[in-house]
């Protein structure tokens, strides 16, 4: 099977190669290089989707500069490669339309606009990807650009798997440590939506953005330290790498959870004796994946329930310039990679 595309003359030809930003060793921005490639093959029970928009994320940064949390280089090698990416396509996801199905791949028609999360699989920095027609793919509402499918869908899916496991509601105290990253933008609205207060620690410069997304209070991490006053949450959502349980555990209550989205391999280690003991819970895992998430977070952002906060566009000629600035730390939400 292979993607078509329409010529000047209005007949179909076939497309067997295609533009995508590969990262060919592990490196800073510049070894991301833009090359002519293979179009993907969709296995039986696969679609093959042209790729209108996809995202940098912190995750792109961490295969392609080889950057993993302290404690957890041994992961390398297996996770990411040995001498260069195992994956020189990054990208997690895509949003995009449907242009071959697999003759296994129900529920399916080209012309389908879809949200696809591959995961660790990568790929998405690229024209066409497949996805299991089972697994991380979603339709999207004709309202929803490809672009706010591509930003909603990093974060979204990462919030929804990790707040999966907890009871959101009145009543409930939610902080989140990152609040203005793809991942703590969603949680904020996440958590709103459900009906919890929900407290955002971030600079003073987005102090408006998360109040704008549900958040209650802010706390100025440059002003204030949250783990070291009266306050206390039923949650807390960890999306920076710098709230451990050890630095939380006074400002978590008593059968709190702490959900570490970012954590250290001494962390993961200590996790399950940290919950034994304390009578609070504290996890680096989500317990939610594939379909439902994407699912879930489409239905959510056509409700209006959660917004993509989008901070700059960039085209796909203009790939170095947008790891460089994911690679700031300082991005608000998404970085939206366009595809010719
Ligand atoms: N476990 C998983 O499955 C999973 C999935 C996705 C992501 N992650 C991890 O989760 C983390 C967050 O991902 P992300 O995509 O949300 O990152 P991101 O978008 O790159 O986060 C950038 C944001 O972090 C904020 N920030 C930086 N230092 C801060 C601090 N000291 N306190 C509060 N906010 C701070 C920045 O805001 P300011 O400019 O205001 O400082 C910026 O807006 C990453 O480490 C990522 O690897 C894990």
């Amino acid at each position: 099977m292979t993607a078509t595309s329409r010529s000047g003359t209005g007949t179909r030809r076939r497309v067997t190669t295609m533009r995508a930003a590969m990262a060919e060793r592990f490196g800073g921005p510049e070894v991301v290089v833009v090359r002519d490639v293979p179009v993907p093959e969709p296995a039986a029970d696969e679609v093959l989707v042209r790729v209108r928009a996809s995202t940098v994320s912190i995750a792109d940064h961490r295969m392609r500069a080889a950057d993993l949390p302290r404690g957890l280089g041994f992961l390398r090698v297996v996770a990411l490669g040995a001498f260069r990416p195992r994956k020189p396509i990054l990208g997690m996801e895509a949003a995009g339309e449907v242009v071959a199905v697999g003759r296994d791949a129900a529920g399916f028609a080209p012309g389908d606009r879809v949200m696809v999360m591959r995961g660790s699989r990568m790929g998405c920095h690229a024209q066409f990807v497949t996805a299991r027609a089972e697994g991380a793919v979603v339709r999207i509402p004709d309202a929803m650009s490809f672009e706010d499918a591509a930003a909603l869908a990093f974060g979204g899916y990462t919030a929804i798997s990790f707040l999966h496991q907890v009871a959101l509601g009145p009543g409930v105290d939610v902080l989140v440590n990152g609040g203005s990253g793809a991942v703590g933008s969603s949680a904020i609205q996440l958590a709103a939506h459900a009906g919890a207060r929900v407290t955002a620690v971030t600079s003073g410069r987005n102090a408006d953005l998360v109040r704008s997304l549900g958040a209650d209070r802010v706390i100025d991490y440059e002003r204030e330290d949250f783990a070291a006053g009266d306050e206390t949450w039923d949650v807390v959502v960890e999306c920076v790498g710098n709230a451990p349980f050890t630095r939380v555990e006074r400002v978590l209550k008593p059968g709190g959870t702490l959900l570490l989205v970012i954590a250290d391999g001494p962390a993961m280690l200590r996790e399950k004796g940290q919950s034994r003991r304390s009578g609070r819970r504290v996890t680096h895992e989500g317990t939610l994946f594939g379909k439902p998430v994407v699912e879930r977070l489409v239905e959510l952002a056509a409700a209006g329930a959660v917004r993509p906060v989008i901070d700059r566009t960039f085209e796909l000629d203009d790939i170095v310039a947008a790891h460089r600035y994911v690679d700031t730390g300082r991005k608000r939400g998404a970085v939206v990679l366009r595809l010719p």
